[in-house]
């Protein structure tokens, strides 16, 4: 796995870094590096195409959409790309179509899947690579494939469920996977929500690149609904495998943004809509 310098765009987040441009609760990053482009996730649908128009990014030639996973807010995007960029790739994991829901009880259930099925799409010219193991997006830049649960995941979170043949479960979220670039600096993660657990993908990456040190953190880390005290021992977690740079969004939670400060300080970078980190 060789490296490779590499630029990274936030094109939707909750919120938004400038004039122009508008948030909404997903995430989509562009990653730009050689002369290829890669589209992790594409947000919920109603801010992709504004905000790369605002940023003047070309989304015509994006050589590969890469999902996370399956919830609407990473993949809501997809259509608005039919025009924009054709035929494109696009790599997941084989059970990111899953029927998943966010169960409150049993009278109050919403689907948060993929908006549309995997037939309609294809129907619209997406062309899936659904895998379970890891893949060499380019040299230096792995898709993990799915994730190995060392641990139960830090946010965990019983209401997001799946729908099978054998009722309703708690998601086990299998589709959930990150980005890993081998850039100069060390090893750079980019996390779409974290399902996985935020330590397991770390430990992953490391595995994967058969690295010591993780130098940078970037994306949804799904930290929600924990407390100040386990906060700040994931802080302090993060700190010894050696991050340098974090820059949590999206599902990361007001409280872990908190904690992560008082462990990182100026480490701890902004991560909006319209942000950019070149490594
Ligand atoms: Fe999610
Ligand atoms: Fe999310």
């Amino acid at each position: 796995m060789s490296s490779t310098a590499v630029k990274i765009t936030t094109l939707c987040e909750n919120s938004v870094s400038s004039r122009g441009l508008l948030g909404e609760h997903g995430l989509a990053l562009l990653l730009s590096f050689q002369d290829q482009k890669i589209l992790f996730d594409t947000g919920a649908g109603l801010t992709l195409l504004h905000n790369a128009r605002v940023l003047g990014i070309e989304l015509r030639d994006i050589d590969a959409v890469v999902l996370s996973h399956g919830h609407y807010d990473h993949t809501g995007g997809l259509t608005a790309l039919v025009n924009t960029a054709g035929s494109v790739p696009v790599y997941a994991h084989p059970e990111v179509f899953g029927a998943k829901y966010r169960v409150d009880s049993p009278y109050n259930q919403r689907y948060i899947g993929i908006p549309w099925s995997q037939k309609e799409l294809e129907q619209q010219g997406f062309n899936f690579h659904l895998n379970h193991s890891w893949t060499e997006l380019a040299p230096g830049i792995i898709l993990t494939g799915e994730i190995p649960r060392l641990e139960k995941p830090e946010g965990a979170d019983p209401k997001l469920s799946l729908k099978t043949d054998q009722g309703t479960q708690e998601d086990p979220l299998k589709d959930d996977q990150a980005i890993i670039i081998n850039a100069p600096q060390g090893v750079i993660v980019v996390l779409g929500c974290a399902h996985s657990g935020l330590f397991n993908t770390l430990q992953y990456a490391l595995e994967l690149t058969g690295k010591k040190l993780i130098y940078a953190v970037l994306g949804g880390t799904h930290l929600l609904r924990l407390s100040l005290s386990r906060l700040s021992s994931i802080a302090e977690g993060l700190h010894k495998i050696g991050l340098q740079k974090l820059a949590p969004c999206h599902c990361t939670g007001r409280a872990a943004q908190y904690a992560l400060y008082q462990t990182f300080g100026e480490r701890l970078l902004e991560h909006r809509a319209g942000s950019t980190f070149t490594f």
